[in-house]
């Protein structure tokens, strides 16, 4: 039955309490009833259409209501929808596991499977502690992430996120981590380049490391790119400075892939990067890595961690203490497995990595009008992955720019949400050509809506 849109909106707020929104917002920010999806495209209940340019919030990899996956779940529904993962196995969270490992060249070759992104933090932070538990370390209890990190909202997660909005309400509830500095590129000096930066935070962490390693049991990052915290982008040489670091002072290196892995930033994980920009002689291999968003193609809640096989030694024993104690109802759930596997066969048949960084250099090519707006900072990319800093002096005005950026977007028909003064684009890998040029052009026509060239804000 179709309903009216205000129906909906009026029983969704009456009776739903939506994620990361304060309610009150909603009196003047629209709040928009879905009906259906197809390809890149949201339609509302009254027929309008908007441009999924943010990926549903990082994890729509193949558009809306895809072909493939819906016939591979039909198939799977089929079969069997859930069986508890302790005692039990089956074939699609195998094949997961398998495929996965084999994307690392099984350095990384076991998965440990959960829910959500945060989750997948949490494991990793608990099989870390654990790891040395085991190994008669028990003193390595400290984290350290990075400035502006962002892991996920849960107790132990959000203890290793620096995003001060999400994390000061919460303080007392959380473990201390050491923050230590971003390698972000913009953080650059002058004459300094984006691998100078990382050095300069390599040498940081170096720091803390040789004074603290005894009690560290793990580095997060999310390499390349921290998302949340507005797309700070970092030269790769980071990742092989940190993981020779980590070996070093006997500390995990712990891979968040949670939202740059599965292609994001060009490559299937990003710790591939390394390899791919020459800047090491091969992947940097983390010791955990977290992946969840796009691993299920944006279909289902899906999360895991990857980890060496020492490390899946180290808790190998008759003693059930010595065991990873973790689990969550839904682990390695059927349906979410296949999936994920439907994602990596689109993955292979269609060549997506390689067809991306046409589709990247399109949709950059078409950006550049923005990029060099007077009122445009940092643009910058990586992979499938765009952002741009908004140049607003005003302070009330930053404060309401990334709302009434929305609000203006959904009237253009884009789905975008800027994160603070920064706007930024992860579009789903399915762009047309024509698609690429709309987003590019309503980007830009929403941009001079919301900051007019004067100063003068609309
Ligand atoms: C890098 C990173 N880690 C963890 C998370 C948390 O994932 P979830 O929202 O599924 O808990 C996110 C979510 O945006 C993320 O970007």
């Amino acid at each position: 039955m179709v309903e009216k849109q205000s129906d909906l909106v009026g029983r969704s707020l009456a009776s739903v309490w939506h994620p990361c929104t304060q309610m009150q917002h909603h009196e003047t920010t629209p709040l928009i009833p879905v009906s259906h999806g197809a390809g890149a495209w949201l339609y509302d209940t009254n027929g309008k259409r908007y441009l999924d340019a943010i990926s549903s919030w990082w994890v729509n990899l193949f558009g809306h209501a895809n072909p493939r996956i819906n016939a591979a779940l039909i198939d799977q529904l089929g079969k069997i929808e859930h069986a508890m993962l302790a005692g039990f196995t089956h074939e699609p969270v195998i094949q997961l596991s398998e495929k996965l490992a084999a994307r690392t060249g099984n350095v990384l070759g076991h998965c440990f499977y959960a829910s959500d992104g945060a989750s997948a933090v949490e494991i990793a932070l608990k099989m870390s502690f654990h790891f040395w538990r085991n190994a008669g370390q028990g003193s390595k209890q400290e984290f350290v992430c990075l400035a502006g990190s962002y892991h996920g909202e849960t107790i132990g997660a959000l203890a290793v996120t620096d995003v001060a909005l999400f994390r000061d309400a919460y303080g007392p509830l959380l473990q201390k981590a050491h923050v230590v500095m971003s390698p972000d590129a913009r953080a650059a000096e002058e004459g300094e380049t984006a691998a100078g930066v990382a050095r300069r935070a390599a040498d940081a962490l170096e720091l803390l490391l040789r004074e603290r390693a005894g009690h560290i049991a793990a580095v997060i990052i999310e390499p390349l790119v921290q998302c949340a915290t507005g797309m700070a982008m970092h030269d790769p040489v980071y990742l092989a400075e940190v993981r020779t670091l980590c070996d070093r002072y006997g500390v995990h290196l712990i891979f968040d892939e949670i939202a740059v892995g599965c292609g994001r930033t060009g490559t299937f994980f990003a710790a591939e990067h390394a390899i791919a920009t020459g800047t090491a002689a091969g992947p940097v291999w983390p010791d955990l890595l977290c992946l969840s968003k796009g691993i299920s193609g944006g279909y289902l809640p899906l999360s895991l961690v990857m980890t060496r096989d020492t490390i899946f030694e180290a808790f190998y024993d008759v003693d059930v203490r010595r065991g990873f104690l973790h689990s969550h109802s839904y682990t390695g759930n059927p349906l979410a497995c296949r999936a994920a596997l439907a994602t990596l066969a689109i993955f292979e048949e269609d060549d997506v990595l390689n067809v991306n960084r046409q589709r990247a250099q399109r949709l950059t090519v078409a950006l550049q009008p923005l990029a060099g707006h007077e009122r445009v900072a940092n643009f910058r990319q990586c992979g499938m992955i765009w952002a741009f800093d908004a140049q607003i002096d005003d302070p009330a005005a930053a404060a309401t720019f990334s709302r009434r950026f929305f609000a203006r977007a959904l009237e253009n028909e884009l789905l975008v949400r800027p994160i603070g003064c920064t706007v930024y684009l992860m579009p789903p890998y399915i762009l047309s050509d024509a698609e690429c040029d709309l987003l590019a052009e309503r980007t830009a026509t929403v941009f001079d809506h919301v900051i007019a060239p004067s100063g003068r804000m609309t």
